[in-house]
Parts: structure tokens; C-alpha cells; sequence
């Protein structure tokens, strides 16, 4: 049966990998894929990460099933980090969740759990959104289109188009917000607007569904929440798909968590077995040991400070990058303005050129990138801004 089956065509980004990978140039740049990296290119493990792996190799001793919550501990942690110490939503009872193998995990679990409600609903996605949002919900089941977003001519959000899309919206609509750190596009809904979209939903009685994979690499781990904060204290019902990959630097074990916020506890109860029970049907339960990491450090004061103060620092990093290349492009007089770089958030930012761009700067100068123009900030260093302020300012100027 097998040969009834065709291979698909190879994701650009792995393809890009690869080149990269195979390129003796030395002075190429990866500014690709979507990790994390420090000023020598390396995706480190946190040392408040080392710690607590240390610490659980000591006391784990047993490797038995741990249920289908996950780790509570960490799921306790989760919740606090994102709703807030002392958030009266946690207190009420009123949020069921889980922990799920990533942030893709919590996005489709969350997907599924909403392709069970009998009204057909509809999930609204960022025009553009992360490349694997599509496939995410819209194989749970889910109809999927996209609401106005970003504004090429400013580098910011077209918020007023978007606005008008979201007071189209009814209760069979579900809005996919990024909840900071906005990927692929780095350009990220203010405070005020958070307000506004809070306003619409109320009215309009559209859930929000958050997905939260960056809190702490854009401004601050309180400071990135602050807008879903504001929407999850005024809103009846929304979803929430966190991920520990970027902030606790644990993507290969694959952490991340469900949270899905109802009107009360006897709802909070009811949606808790559904949100098992999709687990179950797909992978049992969740992996456990990025979840017992991510507990270790939250509950520790001392590693907890040293987890934040790690972060803190790269979240500087990325901004003082950001800063960098903005000031080396203007001091080349580049006939383009790339200052929105310095507003937008986290590690990503669309530099808005063309595709032959993109391509010219890979084959010229090893020079890699989404053909979207989309450059993880955090690939780039120091000692490659010039290198790269020049080649861009080749390319885009002749
Ligand atoms: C916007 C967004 N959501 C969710 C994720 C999920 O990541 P993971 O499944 O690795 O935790 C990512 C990772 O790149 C992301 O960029």
C-alpha cells in the first residue's frame, strides 16, 4: 500500500538548515531557524536548568506513570507565572489544565478540545501567523482564516483593520492572539490595544485563544503578560497554549502547558476530563521530566532568581541586537528604514525584503533566512552586525 503514497516537498526552513549547515563560508550567518542563541552562536542550557537536573537525578525514583495533569507542581507554577500570584481566576477554580509535550502540544490539545463543541466553530489567525499554527488546528478539525495584522509600510500592527474584522466576530469564532513576542513578525499589540480587543470580545462574545511562547524574552516576565492579564480578568472563557521552550531553553523536552479558562469551577471540572481525555486519545500523557525541571526552578527561590536573571539577560541581548544593526544600517545611509526593528518584541522581526533579496544575500554572502524575510534577531552577534549591515545595504542598495 505504501506506493499508493508520495513524498511531500522538504520544509524550507530544515532545507535551510542544511545549506547552512553545508556552507565553508566562515563568516555565514544563521538567521534562520528559531532558537535562541548566545554571542557564540551556541543555544546554551540554563544554568538554573542544570541545577534542577542535578537536584531531580538525586531524589526521582521512580520512572512510573505520573497520570494525565503531568507534573502538578509544574502545572501549579505555570499557571502562576502567566495568570499572576494570587490571580482570583486561579483561586476561584476556574481554570482546567494540563501539561502537554510543548507548545504545540497545549495548541492542539486546546484545538481539539474546541472541534468538540458542536457549534462549528471558526479560529481567526494573524495574517501572517507562525507557520505551524495552520497545520495545528486546522488538522484538529477547526476552520481557519486570518484577521489583518501586521503593516509592511510601518513594521507595526495594522490595528484599526483588525479591530474591524473582530467586531465581525461572533460567539462560534474563536481569536488566535500572540500573547507577546509576536512570530514571524516581532510587531506586538500595546497595552491599549489589548484593552480594545478585551472591549471587543466582551461585546462581540468571540473566545480568545493565547498562545504564549515567549514570556520573558520581550520586555519582562510581568510586563510581557500584562495585555492577557487585562483580557483573561474581564472575559468569561478563553484558551491559553503556553510553551517553556524559549524561556526555560528546554525545547527538545518538549515542555509546555494547556490552560483553558471557563465562567466557573463546575465548568472548570467538566472541561478538565475533556481536556484528559484528548490527551489520552493522543499520546496518553504528557513527557514528565522538562515538567519536573520547570517545577524545580519555580519552587526554589534561588534557582528561581537565577533562572530570571538569566533571562533578563537574554532578552537585553536581543535588544541591545536589535539596537545594533538599526544604528549600523543608518550609519551606511541605507535607502530603506529599518527603525521598526528597534520598536518590535522577542526574537523575530520581518525585514521586509524582496525574496531575490533573500537569496542574493545567502548566495552572496551566506546570509540565511526565511524567504519571508523573517530573521531571528538572537542568530546575529556583535561581531557579524557590520558584516551583515553591509551586505544588506549591497543588496538593497547596489
Ligand atoms: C508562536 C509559537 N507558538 C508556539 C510554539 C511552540 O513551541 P514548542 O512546541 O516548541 O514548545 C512556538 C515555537 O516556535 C511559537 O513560535
Amino acid at each position: 500500500m505504501f506506493d499508493r503514497f508520495e513524498a511531500l516537498p522538504a520544509d524550507a526552513l530544515l532545507g535551510l538548515i542544511v545549506a547552512y549547515r553545508d556552507d565553508p563560508n566562515p563568516q555565514k550567518v544563521d538567521l534562520g531557524v528559531g532558537v535562541y542563541r548566545d554571542e557564540e552562536g551556541n543555544t546554551p542550557i540554563m544554568s538554573a536548568i542544570q541545577k534542577a537536573a542535578a537536584k531531580h537525578l538525586e531524589t526521582e525514583d521512580s520512572k512510573t506513570y505520573i497520570g494525565p495533569v503531568g507534573v502538578a507542581g509544574f502545572v501549579d507554577g505555570i499557571k502562576s507565572l502567566v495568570f499572576g500570584n494570587g490571580s482570583p481566576i486561579v483561586a476561584d477554580n476556574r481554570i482546567a489544565a494540563i501539561q502537554t509535550p510543548g507548545g504545540c502540544g497545549a495548541l492542539r490539545v486546546g484545538s481539539e478540545l474546541l472541534n468538540r463543541d458542536a457549534q462549528d466553530l471558526t479560529v481567526w489567525v494573524s495574517d501572517p501567523t507562525w507557520a505551524n499554527h495552520e497545520p495545528l488546528i486546522g488538522s484538529a478539525g477547526l476552520k481557519i482564516q486570518s484577521y489583518p495584522y501586521f503593516d509592511k509600510a510601518t513594521g507595526g500592527v495594522k490595528f484599526e483593520q483588525m479591530d474591524e474584522q473582530l467586531a465581525k466576530l461572533g460567539p462560534n469564532d474563536v481569536v488566535l492572539l500572540h500573547g507577546c513576542c509576536h512570530n514571524p513578525t516581532g510587531a506586538d499589540l500595546s497595552f491599549e490595544q489589548w484593552q480594545q480587543i478585551t472591549a471587543r470580545a466582551e461585546k462581540q462574545g468571540f473566545i480568545p485563544f493565547v498562545d504564549i511562547a515567549y514570556q520573558g524574552l520581550g520586555d519582562g516576565l510581568e510586563e510581557d503578560v500584562k495585555g492577557f492579564r487585562y483580557l483573561a480578568e474581564r472575559v468569561p472563557e478563553l484558551v491559553l497554549a503556553t510553551s517553556c521552550s524559549k524561556n526555560f531553553g528546554l525545547y527538545r523536552e518538549r515542555t509546555g502547558g494547556l490552560m483553558v479558562q471557563t465562567a466557573n469551577a463546575t465548568q472548570a471540572t467538566a472541561i478538565q476530563t475533556q481536556i484528559q481525555d484528548v490527551a489520552r486519545a493522543n499520546y496518553s500523557m504528557s513527557p514528565a521530566y522538562g515538567g519536573y525541571l520547570v517545577e524545580a526552578v519555580l519552587q526554589d527561590d534561588s534557582l528561581r532568581q537565577e533562572w530570571m536573571t538569566e533571562l533578563d539577560a537574554m532578552a537585553t541581548r536581543v535588544k541591545s541586537l536589535r539596537e545594533g544593526l538599526v544604528e549600523k544600517l543608518a550609519q551606511r545611509g541605507v535607502s530603506k528604514d529599518f527603525s521598526f526593528i528597534r520598536e518590535q518584541k522577542g526574537m523575530f522581526s520581518f525585514l521586509g525584503i524582496s525574496k531575490e533579496q533573500v537569496h542574493e544575500l545567502k548566495d552572496k554572502y551566506s546570509i540565511y533566512m526565511a524567504d519571508s524575510s523573517r530573521i531571528n534577531v538572537a542568530g546575529l552577534s556583535t561581531s557579524c552586525l557590520d558584516y551583515v549591515a553591509d551586505a544588506l545595504t549591497a543588496v538593497i542598495d547596489g
